[in-house]
Formats: C-alpha cells, sequence, structure tokens
C-alpha cells in the first residue's frame, strides 16, 4: 500500500511538471502562465477534478516511447465558475508544444461526452502546435472525433474557446467550431498554416502577428470575439461572461440579482437622438443606461462596428442585445454585420437568452462590393435568424427604421413579441430625400417643388404612428421609460412558448 500510494504521488508530481521545469520556465518568460495555473484562475478555488492525469500517448515512432509525460500536454476535468458546473480541458504547451495525439484527443473527448450527458458548458484553453507530428494520421483522426463532437455538442451546450498562444492546422478548427473566440494578445495566434508556408505558397510575407494574432482576429476577420490584455485578465473575464450563460439548452439563463431598479427612468434619454435625423449618436450610451447596473458585455467591439452587439441584463435575467449603431456607416447592415449579428442571434435562440433589439437602421448598405460580396445571402442570414428565433424578442426603434433592415430587426412581421417606437421613429420605406427623388422625379429640375414634396413626405411618413396604425409597433414610448417598458416586456414573455415546424434542420443561407 505505502508503494503504490508513493509511486501515485510520483506518478502525480510528473504530471504536474509537464514538459519540465526549464519549458515552464520558458512559458513563463513569454507572460504566459501553464495550463494548470490557467485552469486554477478560471475555476473555483479547490474545486477542480482533474480526470486522466495518467493517460499516456501510444506513439512508438521517433524515439517517442521513451518520452510519455503523464497527461500526455492536456489537463481535462471539470469544476464550478461561481457555484455552477463547466468541463475544462487546458493544452500543456510545455508538453509537445500541446500538440494533439490520439490520447490527448481522447482525454478532450471524454470531458465533452459527460459535459453532454450531464448538461454543463465546455471551456477550452488553448495553446497548441495542431495535430502532433509525430502520430501521423492518429493524431489527425483525433482531431476529427473532437471536431465531430463540437458539432453535436453545439446548441445543447455553449461552448468558449480561449486562445492563449499559438494554435495552427486543427487547433484553429476546433474553437471555429465553438459558441464563442477569446485571443490574448501578443500571446496568441490562429491560423490554417504559419507565415512559413504562407511565404511558400504564395510569396506572401507576413508576420504570424498579423497573419493571425489578436488584431487581425478581432479586427479583420472578425473570427474572434475578443481580446484580452493577459492571461490573468482572460480568464476572470471568462468566468464573468460565463454568468450570462445557461448551462444547457433546456436550463434558463442564470438569474444574478441587482439593486438596479425595473422601474428605473433616466431622462437623459429623452435628449440622446438628435434633431437632425442625420447626425449620429452613441447608441453604446443607450445599452449602457438601460441594461441592469450599466453592465454590458460587448462582443466583436471592434469588428463590423455598425451593429453592436453583447450581453446585459435586465431585472436581473440575462439578454442578448442587437444595435444598430448610427456612429458608424450610419448603422446600415453590410455583409460582416449582418453575419456578426445573425450568429450572436441564433446562439441566443439556441440557449433560451431573450433577444433586445435596438435599430436605428437606413437600410443595406448599396454598392458593387457589397453585391459582388453576396449582400444578398448573407444579410439574409440576419433575416433567417431573427425569423427562426422563438425566443422573446422585444424591439425598440429609436429612429429609422428604412426598407428591407426595417423588417429584419426583429419586427413584428418576424413575430417581435413586443415592438415599441420612440416619439421621433421615422418608419418608411426609405429616407424622404430618396423617396422624393424617386416618386417625384419629374419635379428634379425645381428644388423648390422638390423641398417641398419632401416635407409633404416627411411630415407623412416621418413618425411612428403609420406603422402603429396597423399595429406593427405596439406601443410609442417616450426614451426616458425605455428601461422599465422593456423590463415589463419581458416579465410578461417569461414563459412564452412558440415551436418552429419539426424538420432536420432549416438551411439558413451560408
Ligand atoms: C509535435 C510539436 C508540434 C507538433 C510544436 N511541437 N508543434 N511537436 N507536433 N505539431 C513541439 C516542438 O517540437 C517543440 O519541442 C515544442 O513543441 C515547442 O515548439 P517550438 O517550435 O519550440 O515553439 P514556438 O517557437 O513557440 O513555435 C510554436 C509553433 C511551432 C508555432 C506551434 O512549433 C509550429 O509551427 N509547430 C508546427 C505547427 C503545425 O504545422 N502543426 C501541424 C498542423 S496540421 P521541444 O522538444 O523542442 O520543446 C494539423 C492537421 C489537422 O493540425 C487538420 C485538421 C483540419
Amino acid at each position: 500500500m505505502h508503494d503504490i500510494n508513493e509511486q501515485l504521488e510520483a506518478k502525480r508530481a510528473l504530471a504536474r511538471l509537464g514538459g519540465g521545469s526549464k519549458r515552464i520556465a520558458a512559458q513563463h518568460a513569454k507572460g504566459k502562465l501553464t495550463a494548470r495555473e490557467r485552469i486554477e484562475l478560471l475555476l473555483d478555488e479547490g474545486s477542480f477534478e482533474e480526470w486522466d492525469m495518467f493517460v499516456e500517448h501510444r506513439c512508438a515512432e521517433f524515439g517517442m516511447q521513451a518520452n510519455k509525460p503523464p497527461g500526455d500536454g492536456v489537463v481535462t476535468g471539470y469544476g464550478t465558475i461561481n457555484g455552477r458546473l463547466v468541463f475544462v480541458f487546458s493544452q500543456d504547451f510545455t508538453v509537445f508544444g500541446g500538440a494533439l495525439s490520439e490520447a490527448h484527443a481522447e482525454k478532450i473527448c471524454k470531458v465533452m461526452d459527460q459535459a453532454m450527458k450531464v448538461g454543463a458548458p465546455v471551456i477550452g484553453l488553448n495553446d497548441s502546435g495542431g495535430a502532433r507530428i509525430q502520430e501521423g494520421v492518429a493524431s489527425l483522426g483525433g482531431y476529427a472525433d473532437v471536431f465531430q463532437r463540437n458539432v453535436m455538442a453545439s446548441g445543447v451546450v455553449p461552448q468558449i474557446s480561449l486562445i492563449m498562444g499559438p494554435c495552427a492546422g486543427g487547433a484553429v478548427y476546433s474553437p471555429a467550431m465553438t459558441d464563442f473566440i477569446f485571443m490574448v494578445k501578443d500571446s496568441s495566434y490562429m491560423f490554417v498554416t504559419g507565415p512559413e508556408v504562407v511565404k511558400t505558397v504564395t510569396h506572401e510575407e507576413v508576420t504570424a502577428e498579423e497573419l493571425g494574432g489578436a488584431g487581425t482576429h478581432t479586427s479583420k476577420s472578425g473570427v474572434a470575439d475578443l481580446a484580452f490584455e493577459n492571461d490573468v485578465e482572460a480568464l476572470l473575464m471568462l468566468r464573468r461572461f460565463f454568468n450570462y450563460l445557461p448551462l444547457n439548452n433546456r436550463d434558463r439563463p442564470p438569474n444574478r440579482p441587482s439593486g438596479d431598479p425595473a422601474e428605473r427612468l433616466d431622462l437623459s434619454l429623452d435628449t440622446l437622438v438628435p434633431d437632425n435625423a442625420n447626425k449620429p449618436y452613441d447608441i453604446k450610451e443607450l445599452i449602457l443606461k438601460v441594461v441592469d447596473d450599466g453592465d454590458f458585455f460587448e462582443l466583436q467591439p471592434d469588428y463590423a462596428r455598425n451593429i453592436v452587439i453583447g450581453f446585459g441584463r435586465m431585472d436581473s435575467q440575462s439578454v442578448g442585445i442587437v444595435a444598430n449603431n448610427p456612429m458608424v456607416l450610419a448603422g446600415c447592415l453590410d455583409i460582416r454585420s449582418s453575419i456578426k449579428a445573425a450568429r450572436f442571434v441564433r446562439f441566443c435562440d439556441a440557449f433560451n437568452i431573450p433577444v433586445l433589439t435596438f435599430v436605428d437602421v437606413p437600410g443595406f448598405m448599396p454598392g458593387t462590393s457589397q453585391e459582388y460580396g453576396g449582400i444578398i445571402r448573407h444579410g439574409a442570414k440576419l433575416l433567417y435568424a431573427y425569423a427562426e428565433c422563438t425566443v422573446p424578442k422585444v424591439t425598440v426603434i429609436t429612429r429609422k427604421a428604412y426598407g428591407g433592415a426595417y423588417d429584419v430587426m426583429s419586427s413584428k412581421h418576424l413575430r417581435g413579441d413586443v415592438n415599441f417606437a420612440w416619439p421621433n421613429a421615422e418608419i418608411a420605406v426609405m429616407g424622404a430625400k430618396g423617396a422624393v427623388e424617386i416618386i417625384f422625379r419629374e419635379d428634379k429640375g425645381d428644388p423648390a417643388k422638390l423641398a417641398a414634396r419632401e416635407a409633404e413626405y416627411k411630415a407623412r411618413f416621418a413618425n411612428p404612428f403609420v406603422a402603429g396604425a396597423r399595429g406593427f409597433i405596439d406601443d410609442v414610448i417616450q426614451p426616458h421609460e425605455t428601461r422599465k417598458r422593456i423590463c415589463r416586456s419581458l416579465a410578461m414573455l417569461k414563459d412564452k412558448k412558440l415551436d418552429n415546424p419539426w424538420r432536420k434542420h432549416g438551411n439558413i443561407p451560408l
């Protein structure tokens, strides 16, 4: 007994050492934490239950049989974040660069399978050189096993990836199929192939940072949702983020009581929208003033900034917020913003999180670059996402709701449950100027007449009452009472039930 205990402790100590103290020091020198240190910070203190510490790879090629670090480069198990269950895997870069072997993949699959059985999220802390080269096709098979589980878990339990080192090859495709990707600035990279291969194939010279750093993926590609300064900030923010999410698709999002009264009024909102309809204003100011305690967790803030997405709480309940942003491209819908918002709406819908939409949209972005890029197909993604969405939907039109974009942005016609408009809302096919230039083309040479027509059109359509007369909006509300009216609507919608017809799956225009 004594012997076996000693053996156990020796094995545990060896596993904890990963790739050895020299490689741990190198990891620290890069400003990175080790796989275990990361788990300790992410989970509630003392809550981590580790599995498969003694798993070893089975590779006998290239002298690998002499080098079998217990755990095989990934720390797996479960624990809690603020008392709520979560499964984790954390790749250990000090062991073969965190590269994925068959055994390493089996460990990840085991926690994913268990998470699915008990209905708990999976968080992956990724720091991996991809498929373990010495294992060849066995490691490729391992990746495919993980991919298959990513897909089966999609929409069943939330999956979150934190990229904390270089991630290449297979190491990016598993995160790509999870719900959210967060990165760490200056130490994490994601690319299908690294700069060396790029140079060989396309003759482009590009640094790792330019090719797949956090800046690239949060502003250019939109692959990542957020980037943080360092490992510690990333892990602490991930804990905060976790609090918005339900554990699975049958769960309700957690209620986090707030002292912020649901009926709170904010008079400053009455002057938020400028008198001049062409002047921008900051939609984030509205969001911050409406949500509980001004606490808004924005996602993709540097990508497709003409639409804002993120989580907040209304009267203690998580909500997903989508808002056109008049500060960027006048808040119009283009390819990127449509895709950004569509994916977010679908996440909320899959996980029972109500969707709150603030609308100030002049329409879809015109032009060849958008048309050639497929705005028809991509814009349709957002339309599709809102139309299939069955969670509570509350919409507030703060100013413009023009054209197809009016329909798309959670309108009554797409089963919006409660649709409000502020008094200065303009709900019409298009802005007054464009409208009269088309329907009164014959007056083009007469500016005075055209101006009179424009004023007439404005008086007739630049208000919320035409839509109100048809019941397309449920009420015209004063800006200062926005929070109160939304909270009441969400309380009314708490037990909403709406099912889409049975089908294998829809065919969203991908
Ligand atoms: C085995 C690997 C490895 C890998 C790194 N290592 N990647 N071992 N398989 N894929 C080992 C290194 O040999 C080294 O071992 C240690 O990890 C640290 O690596 P370094 O190169 O010293 O670190 P760094 O300079 O920080 O560079 C990290 C890196 C680089 C950018 C990840 O190692 C790299 O480019 N690796 C190869 C990436 C790659 O092409 N992977 C295969 C992708 S194909 P020692 O003993 O020296 O510490 C793929 C297919 C799946 O994934 C596709 C599915 C769709």
